[in-house]
């Protein structure tokens, strides 16, 4: 017999955590060797203005793609087993792994527009037309950060229910 909380769908999703930490691992650390390797990327990333934001969309799909999306499926493996019941709310874990996702690829994508465009900028525009060229997508960036922001409060509201009065299982 399942135990309530391997409900079909819950295992599909914490699964799909996984696969997309698997993939954000191999975008993640593919992205690394070649910005390390390149010559010409690794001197862009280091010396052009702003280059540095390309380094930050590396270091972002690795942290908030492959060390969190491990970390979610974890604990929403472990959680259910040690308070014995299911998750509070199976909604709330699609909604948590679609804004996730959208958030964080948002953020990569416009962290390392903003590096581009500042980077190319920078050798024809004075520093401060530069600034003022970047400004808008670091804003849109912002945006998508806020989105991760609300997914990782949608997440720890989900698991605070799912634990709050434990003992009552027990
Ligand atoms: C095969 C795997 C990886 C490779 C080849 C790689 C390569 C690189 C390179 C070349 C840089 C420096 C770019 C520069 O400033 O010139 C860098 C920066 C960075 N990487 Fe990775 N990386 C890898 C995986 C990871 C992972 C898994 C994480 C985090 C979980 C990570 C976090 C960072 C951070 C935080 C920085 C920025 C450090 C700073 O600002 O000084 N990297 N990486
Ligand atoms: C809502 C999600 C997040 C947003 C919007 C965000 C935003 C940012 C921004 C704007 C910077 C650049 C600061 C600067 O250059 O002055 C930064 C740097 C950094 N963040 Fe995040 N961050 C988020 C989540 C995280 C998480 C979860 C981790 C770690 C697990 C992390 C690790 C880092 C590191 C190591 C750096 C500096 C190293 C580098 O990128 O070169 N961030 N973050």
């Amino acid at each position: 017999m399942r135990e309530p909380w391997e409900d079909e769908e819950y295992v599909k999703y914490t699964l799909w955590f996984i696969f997309a930490c698997v993939v954000y691992s191999i975008i993640g650390f593919s992205w690394g060797a070649l910005m390390g390797g390149i010559h010409d990327f690794r001197h862009f990333v280091d010396h052009r203005m702003f280059g540095k934001l390309i380094v930050r969309a590396h270091t972002h799909i690795n942290l908030l793609g492959w060390v969190e999306m491990a970390i979610f499926a974890a604990v929403y493996y472990v959680v259910p087993r040690l308070a014995k019941r299911p998750i509070y709310s199976l909604k709330l874990v699609k909604v948590h792994f679609w804004t996730h996702n959208f958030g964080l690829i948002g953020m990569v994508v416009f962290f390392t527009t903003a590096g581009i465009i500042g980077g190319i900028a920078s050798q024809t525009l004075p520093p401060a037309d530069v600034e003022l060229l970047v400004r808008p997508w670091l804003a849109v960036m912002g945006i998508f950060g806020s989105i991760v922001l609300l997914a990782n409060c949608i997440w720890a509201y989900n698991i605070f229910r799912t634990c709050a009065g434990w003992r009552k299982n027990w």
